[in-house]
């Protein structure tokens, strides 16, 4: 079993998308295995997005990620990584492929509902990132 993170981004929170995203998640095998709603501020969001440093979209990436609450999932299934990332699917809402996240719930590429880690590292740097690493299982 492997975990992976998923972040529902403002538009999702806002546009009270959380629960359908979520099912179609449990749907597709996967177990949430934690959760956490949080608002986070600049600084935080630009840690998150630290690998985009230098790129022309990271200041109104931060400023968005940073304007309203996010809510934080860590799930488990096998090959938990690449079964979200194809899940999730293209970046840009309009590129994404038929039956995915972005495609279903997405508005735009900045505003494209969901984040999903991109490897296994990364998986854990960013669960960790939200405290969602605990010794004692939930
Ligand atoms: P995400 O998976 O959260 O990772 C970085 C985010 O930057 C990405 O989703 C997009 O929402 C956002 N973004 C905005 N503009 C671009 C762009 N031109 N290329 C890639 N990502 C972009």
């Amino acid at each position: 079993m492997q975990q992976t993170l998923l972040m529902l981004k403002p538009d999702a929170v806002e546009g009270k998308r959380i629960g359908r995203i979520l099912a179609r998640l449990e749907e597709a095998g996967f177990l949430i295995r934690r959760l956490k709603m949080v608002r986070l501020n600049p600084q935080e969001a630009q840690a998150f997005y630290r690998v985009h440093e230098g790129k022309p979209f990271l200041d109104k990436l931060v400023a968005y990620m940073s304007s309203g609450p996010i809510c934080a999932v860590v799930l488990e299934r096998d090959d938990a990584v690449a079964e979200l990332r194809r899940v999730v699917g293209a970046t840009d809402p309009a590129e994404a492929a038929e039956g995915t996240l972005r495609k279903d719930f997405g508005l735009d590429k900045g505003h494209n509902a969901v984040h999903a880690s991109d490897a296994l590292e990364t998986a854990r740097e960013e669960i960790a990132f939200f405290g969602l690493t605990l010794a004692r299982e939930a």
